[in-house]
């Protein structure tokens, strides 16, 4: 099992306290939505999972291996999570097959195992049979899914998703939502997905972590948090679908 622990997990940048100390487990196989508005914090706390940022305070640990800890800093090419970050989609000069293979060759894997590795994730996401596209022949969900494969061909313990739908029309986001999803369900991976849109979360995740000023307001599956959403924060979040 290697589930992943937050314990007591904090960030200041300067003088301002983005996260409190916050405990957040993601457990083996399950899909989890860190869900707040603009500026709460889910970025940076994805960003100290990822190692590409140093918390102020905590723990961070997958299964038994301590990330994160007193004196111990593994760093972000040493953890392995496949990461779909806000900021950037696919690498422009690099066609679909490229893009997806680079991690693979980061890592020094052979030129024939690459190729099987990029051709099956590359089927998994509807993508096989545009392998050979630049990303500017390609629609905004088919480079959607160009970042999906990347993130997925290493086979990561842990997949962290940072609003990755963002660029997509309405219609797309909806059909992304269901591969996603289904992805998740076929391949028993682990997902940390963050969104400040209600929706993706409560369609999504098996739970779900509202996260507001950078404090943990409430958490639960999505019917326990729909049936008892907290009063304050929660509920008013909750009200502006
Ligand atoms: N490197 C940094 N230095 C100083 N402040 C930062 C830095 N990175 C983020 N912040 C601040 O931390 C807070 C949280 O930012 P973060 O990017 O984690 O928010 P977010 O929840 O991902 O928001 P969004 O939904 O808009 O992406 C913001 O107030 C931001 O200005
Ligand atoms: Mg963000």
């Amino acid at each position: 099992m290697s589930d992943l622990r937050l314990k007591g997990v904090a960030k200041r940048f300067g003088e301002k306290d983005v996260l409190a100390p916050m405990d957040v487990v993601v457990t083996d196989g399950s899909f989890v939505s860190l869900l707040g508005p603009s500026g709460c914090g889910k970025t940076t706390l994805l960003r100290l999972i990822a190692g590409l940022e140093t918390p102020s305070a905590g723990e961070i640990v997958l299964g038994e291996t301590v990330l994160y800890g007193p004196g111990v800093n593994i760093p972000p090419e040493k953890r392995r999570f496949g990461m779909v970050f806000q900021s950037y989609a696919v690498w422009p000069h690099m066609t679909v097959f490229e893009n997806v293979e680079y991690p693979l060759k980061v890592r020094g894997m052979d030129r024939k195992r690459r190729a099987q590795g990029v051709m099956k994730t590359l089927d998994l996401v509807h993508m096989d049979e545009l392998a050979g596209r630049y990303p500017h022949q390609l629609s905004g969900g088919q480079q959607q899914r160009t970042a999906l494969a990347r993130g997925l061909v290493m086979e990561p313990p842990v997949l962290l998703l940072d609003e990755p739908l963002s660029n997509l029309d309405a219609r797309l986001r909806a059909e992304m939502r269901r591969e996603i999803r289904d992805l998740h369900r076929a391949l028993g991976i682990t997902i940390l997905y963050v969104t400040h849109d209600q929706r993706e979360a409560f369609e999504m995740a098996t739970k779900i972590v509202i996260i507001n000023e950078g404090r943990i307001e409430q958490e639960g599956t999505p019917v326990e948090i729909q049936n008892d959403p907290a009063p304050g924060f929660v509920r008013e979040f909750l009200s502006h679908a």
